[in-house]
């Protein structure tokens, strides 16, 4: 069963494989640099959402050596938005590492990648088979979603995923690491979909415990997950002569490294106002955070960002949703500040 599905897969990939920008054309070689960044980006992240960022990078930082000398500041803004920015302060980190110690080269070899910065087991697998061609065993959640059908795995993700390495282990194909990694992820993604999945179309259908059962929607099995907890928070809109203060976050914690509106304490005495508050949902937590807005003839020092530029300073999806408010706001003060001095 295993290597009947295993050339079947790669049959059906040959076809109708996604074309996506961090892919070879066949005859081609990967390009290494190309392979992690996407991998990078992948993490977490949708295919659609990552295309354009994965266009913008490699057109402003072709090489890895590119990257490397990048100041930290651009790149941080160049991945605003993404989401995850651990990741972006990595990126910087690793191809600092390979354009300094490994003269340039990613290392070939699993266990080489995941010595570097943010490049774990998935992301090392991954790169090794698709950038080198070597057999490794790739699991993402497109791929538990395969597997654990294929296999009609029952115990619960995230404890099955032992279980989910195994079962793909045992499906791997020798040749054709990368396509068949792959081909796995677009299964996945264009057929062996969460729900409804398309089985008629499937190369593999024949091969799916799942399938035979009909119960295909009812893997992967996932333990109930506890109800993500609500924080509260404050950031603040201090405005002084067209320009509003921005504050760089600390490297550890929430949106680290990345440029925002200050939070938690006011940045100065000032007559604060509401103007509403944002919800957002990260990883851990949802979060409420409001808006207090301010004009000061008194500005503290500080990043004073340009409003009308306010796009181009690379803020994270929250924050600019926030400075949206804060545009909002400076649009129609509202009036309680009227009458003061008449
Ligand atoms: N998700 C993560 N890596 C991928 C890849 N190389 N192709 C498609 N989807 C992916």
């Amino acid at each position: 069963m295993a290597v009947d599905a295993s050339n079947a897969l790669l049959r059906w990939y040959a076809v109708d494989k996604r074309r996506l920008p961090w892919r070879a054309e066949a005859g081609e070689r990967p390009d290494p640099y190309r392979v992690w960044l996407s991998e990078v980006m992948l993490q977490q992240t949708t295919v659609a959402a990552v295309r354009p960022y994965f266009e913008k990078f490699t057109a402003r930082w072709p090489t890895v050596e590119a990257l490397a000398d990048a100041p930290e500041a651009e790149v941080m803004a160049a991945w605003a938005g993404l989401g995850y920015y651990a990741r972006a302060r990595n990126l910087i980190a690793c191809a600092r590492v390979v354009a300094g110690e490994h003269g340039g080269r990613f290392p070939d070899n699993e266990e080489g990648l995941r010595s570097l910065p943010g490049i774990g087991r998935y992301t090392a697998a991954a790169i090794a088979a698709i950038a080198f061609g070597r057999r490794a065993v790739v699991v993402d959640a497109n791929v538990e979603r395969v597997v654990s059908r294929l296999f009609a795995v029952e115990a619960p993700l995230p404890g099955a995923r032992e279980t989910l390495y195994a079962v793909t282990d045992t499906i791997t194909s020798e040749e054709r690491a990368g396509d068949f990694a792959q081909a796995m992820m677009d299964l996945g993604s264009a057929i062996c979909t969460p729900r409804a999945p398309h089985c008629p179309r499937c190369p593999i259908a024949a091969h799916c415990r799942a399938r035979v059962r009909g119960e295909q929607e009812r893997f992967p099995v996932k333990a109930a997950k506890a109800p993500k907890p609500r924080r509260t928070g404050t950031a603040y809109w201090l405005e002084h002569d067209g320009r509003v203060l921005l504050v760089r976050r600390p490297a550890k914690g929430l949106l680290g490294g990345m440029l925002a509106l200050p939070t938690e304490d006011a940045p100065a005495a000032a007559a604060w106002r509401e103007a509403g508050a944002v919800d957002h949902v990260f990883t851990h937590f949802a979060l409420t955070m409001r808006l207090l807005c301010a004009n000061t003839d008194d500005p503290p020092e500080g990043e004073w960002h340009e409003v009308e530029r306010l796009e181009e300073a690379g803020l994270p999806t929250l924050f600019a949703r926030l400075a949206a408010r804060g545009a909002e706001w400076r649009a129609s003060p509202p009036l309680a500040f009227g009458g003061e001095g008449f």
